[in-house]
């Protein structure tokens, strides 16, 4: 029973007592004016006994037989009411959640409806800068249980960007705060059915990336020999950066002389101003500015004076940085030169470059197709956590399924692990449970996460097939 209808039905009875008793009153007041009540004549025993007694009964039973029906009913609204309470603090919670979201970024690397995106990185074993491939979390649940996502949380994913959230890793969250976190991760989970859509266009961008991974360590090459150039030419850069700042600064500053274009820049300082960009352009490989002392908008859009404080402080912030790289010069060249000479070395060997023809001739009877297929599986699902810095780019120096965050999985070691492939098919399904053990000697962590809501398990039976025919490396 919906809880305003009771409450008004308590509300009339309560009035209705209340006026019955105050009818009672005036009659009697009325009456008992001269005679005190406990003389006055009341009614007689036969009366008392009789209609009275049964009057009073009625009503006694009335509104025993009331309560009777009253209270359960109040009881079923309440369980509702209650309900409703929980509802309401789950939509508190998620609120919450959606805060905590976006107070702390995560949709700077996650994508704003947690779809994936990109963090920037400095990959620790070469020491370059990537960009760095953060994973869809509108779908974590089917691949984790809240308990194991509540881990990551705590605790961040090592030597990847993903910092840790929770008091217990170093992070800023409390308990409350990341319960409010992952209920607003549950509430925003795209349908299974949505998930399952990706699959093609997930194995198609990782096919891709195979094919287009030279050419992105060529230009990742490019960078790295743009930064050394920058490092090795910033001791001569900085004193000429210096001079400028000074120099325009008293320029902007000067007190008097003529200015026609009433701009707020003497038409000797624009002269000058000019002039000078124009000496300092080539060495620092800044603009030149071309100011008309007639116009007070030299660039139609932008007055003068604006146009002149933006060159001085792009001058002020490239002093900073120049600063920093002279001063740390050493140790910069040399992790820029290490960084190339491994980009340089992962060019020469491309170990992302996989031979389908022989995978296919070895696994799938010579189905070509599946063997592309069950590499873009494995390259679109797995190697994020099973090929070392996969997600870094180009896995510039491991070979495929050479380990991670996850084992060593190439060389048919699944096959040590899972004698049976039905064993292995089913770890897949579910993933590792934090504390129990799976295959041979494996100790689940509860981080390899379950695939069964994720993947067909024709795509699972493929991939599986892919690496228990890995042959041991020579
Ligand atoms: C600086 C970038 C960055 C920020 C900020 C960040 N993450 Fe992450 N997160 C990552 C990366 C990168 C990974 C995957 C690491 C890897 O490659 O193993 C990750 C992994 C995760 C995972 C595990 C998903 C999986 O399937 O492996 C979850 C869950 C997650 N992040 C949630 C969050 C939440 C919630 C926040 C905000 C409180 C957040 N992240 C903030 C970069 C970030
Ligand atoms: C988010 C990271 C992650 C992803 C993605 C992932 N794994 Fe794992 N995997 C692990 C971790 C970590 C382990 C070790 C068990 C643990 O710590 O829970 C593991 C264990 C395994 C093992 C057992 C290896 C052994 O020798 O003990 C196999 C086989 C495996 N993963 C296959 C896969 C396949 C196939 C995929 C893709 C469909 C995949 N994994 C995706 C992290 C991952």
């Amino acid at each position: 029973m919906n809880s305003s209808l009771f409450i008004t039905l308590i509300a009339l009875a309560i009035i209705g007592a209340l006026a019955y008793f105050a009818a009672i009153g005036f009659r009697g007041s009325g009456r008992t004016k001269d005679v005190p009540p406990n003389l006055d004549k009341y009614h007689s025993d036969d009366e008392l006994e009789t209609n009275h007694l049964d009057r009073t009964l009625s009503v006694a039973v009335l509104v025993a037989s009331l309560l009777t029906v009253m209270i359960p009913l109040y009881y079923l609204g309440e369980q509702n009411r209650q309900e409703e309470f929980v509802e309401y603090f789950d939509e508190v919670s998620v609120v919450r959640g959606e805060n905590l979201y976006e107070e702390f970024g995560c949709g700077n690397c996650h994508g704003v409806d947690g779809s994936g995106g990109a963090a920037s990185y400095v990959e620790k074993r070469s020491g370059v800068s990537v960009t760095w491939a953060a994973p869809a979390i509108n779908n974590v649940f089917y691949r984790y249980d809240s308990e194991e996502i509540r881990y990551w949380l705590i605790y961040g994913r090592a030597n990847s960007p993903m910092p840790a959230w929770g008091l217990e890793g170093g992070g800023p969250m409390n308990d409350g705060q990341l319960d409010d976190l992952i209920d607003y991760l549950r509430y925003f989970q795209i349908s299974q059915q949505e998930e399952l859509q990706n699959i093609e266009a997930n194995i198609n961008s990782a096919l891709l990336r195979i094919d287009n991974s030279s050419l992105q360590v060529e230009s990742e090459i490019v960078r790295q020999v743009e930064l050394i150039d920058a490092i090795n030419i910033a001791p001569t850069q900085l004193p000429i950066v210096e001079e400028a700042v000074s120099v325009i600064s008293a320029l902007i500053e000067k007190e008097n002389g003529i200015d026609s274009d009433e701009d707020g820049l003497f038409d000797s300082v624009e002269i000058e101003i000019s002039a000078y960009s124009a000496t300092i352009s080539e060495a620092l490989g800044t603009q030149v500015l071309n100011l008309n002392p007639e116009e007070e908008e030299s660039i139609p859009g932008r007055k003068d004076l604006s146009i002149v404080r933006g060159y001085l402080s792009q001058l002020q912030s490239s002093e900073i940085n120049l600063g920093i790289l002279v001063e740390g010069k050493e140790k910069f060249l040399d992790e820029a030169t290490s960084g190339l000479a491994f980009l340089e070395e992962a060019l020469e060997n491309e170990l992302w470059v996989v031979d389908f023809q022989e995978i296919a001739e070895r696994t799938y009877e010579g189905d070509y197709d599946k063997a592309v297929r069950a590499v873009g599986i494995f390259n679109a699902y797995c190697a994020r956590c099973h090929t070392a810095g996969y997600s870094a780019g180009a896995a510039y120096t491991k070979k495929i399924a050479s380990g991670g965050l996850g084992p060593a999985l190439r060389s048919g070691r699944a096959n040590i692990q899972f004698k049976a492939r039905e064993d292995m098919v089913d770890f897949i399904i579910k993933g590792s449970e934090n504390g129990k053990g799976y295959g041979v000697n494996g100790v689940g962590g509860g981080k390899m996460p379950g695939f069964g809501a994720v993947l067909p398990e024709s795509d699972i039976g493929l991939v599986i097939d892919y690496l228990r025919g890995m042959m041991p490396d020579a």
